[in-house]
């Protein structure tokens, strides 16, 4: 994970970055660094709160999401939800099953959230096409699938976030080392051609792409 910005100026922006609800997100961050393999995938509390706050800004319906990990993400993007709006979540990991639906519970999102467990690459041609809010931050080498499959079931106007598309700053190296790398540039480099979106990538803890569907 890219160590951008430094840690005092992370620890800054964590000083002043809401933290909301926050015992259930300090509580799911405790679990993960305790019980879980590879913590760090763990959004955290500053690009937890930019998910929620992005979520409250757009109010979108229904929210979709490609790799729920321990659920911290899933419950910031949830705070935005309009009233009977869900969110669905796809993990292929059925070891978190009942510790992440546990935190949704506990949350008060059980009704709200629903994880479904299985390979995205399976799940997502099954769905319906009406989702305003996308978040992947799944295997990156699968970003590419993902993003073709998801971008026609958006609506127009809706909004696809991509994760870790910096991937530690190697993506911006004179030369490109290692399979994940080559394909995180070359799906930046295809959105930022592609006509069906407006795109930004946000220099954000490990990148982040923010698109907009035309
Ligand atoms: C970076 S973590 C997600 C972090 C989470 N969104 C958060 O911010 O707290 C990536 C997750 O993708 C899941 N994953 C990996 N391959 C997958 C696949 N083929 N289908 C669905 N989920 C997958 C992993 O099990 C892991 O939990």
């Amino acid at each position: 994970m890219l160590d951008f910005p430094p840690k005092n100026i992370q620890t800054y922006c964590e000083q002043h970055s809401e933290a909301f609800p926050a015992e259930i997100l300090k509580e799911i961050e405790r679990y993960t660094h305790l019980h879980v393999l590879m913590p760090q995938m763990i959004s955290g509390q500053v690009q937890g709160h930019f998910l929620a706050l992005l979520s409250k800004l757009l109010a979108p319906k229904k929210i979709l999401e490609v790799g729920t990990f321990t659920g911290y993400s899933a419950i910031c993007l949830a705070q935005g939800l309009q009233p009977g709006g869900r969110l669905l979540t796809l993990d292929i990991n059925e070891e978190l099953e009942d510790a992440v639906n546990g935190f949704f519970k506990k949350a008060g999102l059980e009704q709200k959230i629903e994880l479904r467990i299985g390979a995205a690459l399976d799940i997502i041609p099954e769905l319906s096409e009406d989702w305003d809010l996308a978040f992947i931050d799944a295997d990156k080498m699968n970003y590419d699938n993902y993003y073709e499959l998801i971008l026609p079931k958006m609506r127009p106007g809706g909004c696809i976030l991509i994760d870790n598309v910096l991937w530690s700053g190697k993506v911006a190296e004179p030369e490109l080392k290692g399979k994940k790398t080559i394909a995180i540039d070359a799906l930046n480099k295809k959105i930022m051609q592609d006509p069906r979106v407006e795109r930004v990538l946000l220099p954000f803890r490990d990148g982040m792409l923010m698109i907009r569907k035309k």
